[in-house]
């Protein structure tokens, strides 16, 4: 367990939020309230959950840290390592794939001159390839911030990818 928890810190207003999840649950199974808590503090604490914020969030439920990081390390919908301002999350399951999400990938690592999983040096945009987000009737497609873009094309994405370097879409936050 890292030493440095008490430097994690909710703002005040998310912290209410925080009380307003955990009462949710009924006294005793607050570790219910982990999933929400850990989409909080991915969005409060730089788009990724570090072992400190990991920490933090195990005092809160009081729970064990392990507890935390074997659901966190589960999902791929949580950060395990520092992320660009624009995480660029494209779905790679049947559906999409077979609509060419293939091409997509290839077009963003070539562009970005990353590989999936990486981050550009100036920490602008990272690649992730994920599984299915149920916008199957419209790929290939990819999340960014709060927002999926649909129908890719190679084209589009590079209009969003210039897009996003003037106006960087918000760190998702979906409690
Ligand atoms: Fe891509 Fe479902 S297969 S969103």
């Amino acid at each position: 367990m890292s030493t440095e928890t008490k430097t994690i810190q909710f703002s005040a207003e998310s912290l209410n939020v925080c009380n307003r999840i955990i009462a949710r649950y009924p006294e005793g199974k607050q570790k219910s309230a982990l999933l929400p808590l850990l989409h909080l503090a991915q969005a409060e604490f730089g788009g990724w959950l570090s072992p400190d914020t990991m920490d933090y969030v195990a005092s809160i439920l009081k729970i064990q840290p392990i507890e935390v990081y074997e659901v966190a390390t589960f999902y791929t919908m949580y950060n395990m390592k520092p992320v660009g301002k624009c995480l660029i999350e494209v779905c790679r399951t049947g559906p999409c794939w077979l609509r060419g999400a293939e091409d997509i990938v290839n077009h963003i690592e070539n562009k970005l001159n990353i590989k999936d999983g990486q981050t550009t040096p100036d920490g602008m945009f990272t690649l992730k390839t994920v599984e299915c987000m149920a916008a199957c009737g419209t790929g290939p497609m990819f999340q960014c911030g709060d927002h999926y873009f649909e129908d890719l094309t190679t084209e589009k994405v590079d209009e969003l990818l210039e897009q996003f370097r003037r106006n960087p879409p918000p760190v998702r936050n979906i409690v």
